[in-house]
């Protein structure tokens, strides 16, 4: 299939265009470079691009002879869209209705959508389940939520099948480490925790150290890159005669802020300080997957199931690129 790769030069979708070319897909990728790196897209034909520009969407998708679109280019700092709502609600929300438009404009009728554990607020019990309570706490858990309910209403006119593929914590380095995580400002816990294991920050600032949690610190599921774009390429597939798919990625299984501290202090054998720092505003103490759907309805198989197998590869991915894609 010819895909259109929107954000394809940030972290996730560069690892998804890869492993599209790799399953002998065509990935094009469309992106404006405001986050993501030229360098970082390597098998695939780039498109500098913006998804507000809706005439150059049209263009792209006809010319190119686009089959289905996967849709990464989205920002993604939660702080960031409580200081500032409308930037968000712009480009997460509006400019995805841009571009289901120029796809329906242009009778392209597959889309794969990143959306977000965010969705769900802090939930009510955990494994989360597809289908418990929606109740975003901050503009990018809404803008993710807001898209969905789009995508839904769109798929029942017929014109639209889609999966949205709510993420729970990516991380790590895909491709043999050669694709990894390099965010300009970065927020992200492992990529942070690495950074002060190479001597690149004096010290991790642990968010809140008395949280309802066995050792007071938050618990998230982290799933690796290969895995979470594995179940976009199954997901892909499955488009071809399903209108709808709603699918958690994660593995299933939580650990701790300071769990994470100690798998990196292992991992690379490095020591460093720790500081106990105040709460971050909108973070919920836990969130977990239930990614039974995925498993069962995509055959979804995580190769990367081992915390210390994902460290290393992130852990890789620093050492060889310490200046990240130099941009
Ligand atoms: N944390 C720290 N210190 C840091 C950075 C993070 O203690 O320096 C803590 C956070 O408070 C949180 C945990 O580490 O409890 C994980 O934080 P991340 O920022 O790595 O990840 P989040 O769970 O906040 O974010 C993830 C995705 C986001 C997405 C969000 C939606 O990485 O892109 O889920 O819920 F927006």
């Amino acid at each position: 299939m010819r895909v259109l790769v929107c954000g394809g030069a940030g972290y996730i979708g560069s690892n998804m265009t890869a492993m599209l070319a790799g399953a002998g897909h065509e990935p094009i990728v469309y992106d404006n470079l405001s986050s993501g790196h030229r360098k970082a897209v390597k098998d695939a034909e780039f498109v500098r691009g913006d998804l507000a520009d809706f005439d150059l969407l049209v263009k792209v998708l006809k010319e190119k002879k686009i089959d289905a679109v996967m849709h990464f280019a989205a920002f993604i700092e939660v702080g960031e869209s409580v200081k500032e709502p409308l930037k968000f609600y712009h480009n997460n929300f509006c400019n995805t209705r841009n571009l289901l438009a120029a796809m329906e404009k242009c009778g392209v009728g597959r889309f794969v959508f990143s959306s977000s554990a965010a969705v769900y607020g802090v939930p009510e019990k955990t494994p989360i389940t597809e289908e418990q309570v929606k109740n975003p706490i901050n503009p990018y858990g809404e803008g993710k939520w807001i898209v969905e309910r789009m995508c839904h209403f769109q798929s029942l006119t017929g014109r639209l099948n889609y999966a949205a593929l709510r993420y729970f914590n990516a991380c790590g380095a895909g491709q043999n480490c050669t694709l990894g995580e390099d965010h300009r400002s970065e927020s992200h816990l492992i990529p942070l925790v690495i950074a002060a294991a190479m001597g690149k920050r004096k010290d991790v600032k642990l968010f809140g150290a008395d949280y309802p949690t066995a050792d007071g610190t938050c618990v998230r599921d982290y799933i690796h890159i290969e895995d979470l774009c594995s179940a976009h390429l199954l997901a892909l597939g499955k488009l071809q005669s399903q209108s709808e798919l709603v699918c958690n990625l994660g593995n299933g299984k939580g650990y701790s802020v300071r769990q994470i501290i100690e798998t990196v202090k292992k991992v690379s054998g490095k020591d460093f300080k720790v500081t106990e720092a105040a709460r971050r505003q909108g973070d919920p103490p836990i969130l977990t997957a239930d990614a039974t759907r995925a498993i069962n309805e995509l055959g979804w198989k995580v190769k990367f199931p081992q915390l210390e197998k994902i460290v290393e590869t992130a852990w890789n991915w620093h050492n060889k690129y310490p200046d990240g894609y130099g941009d």
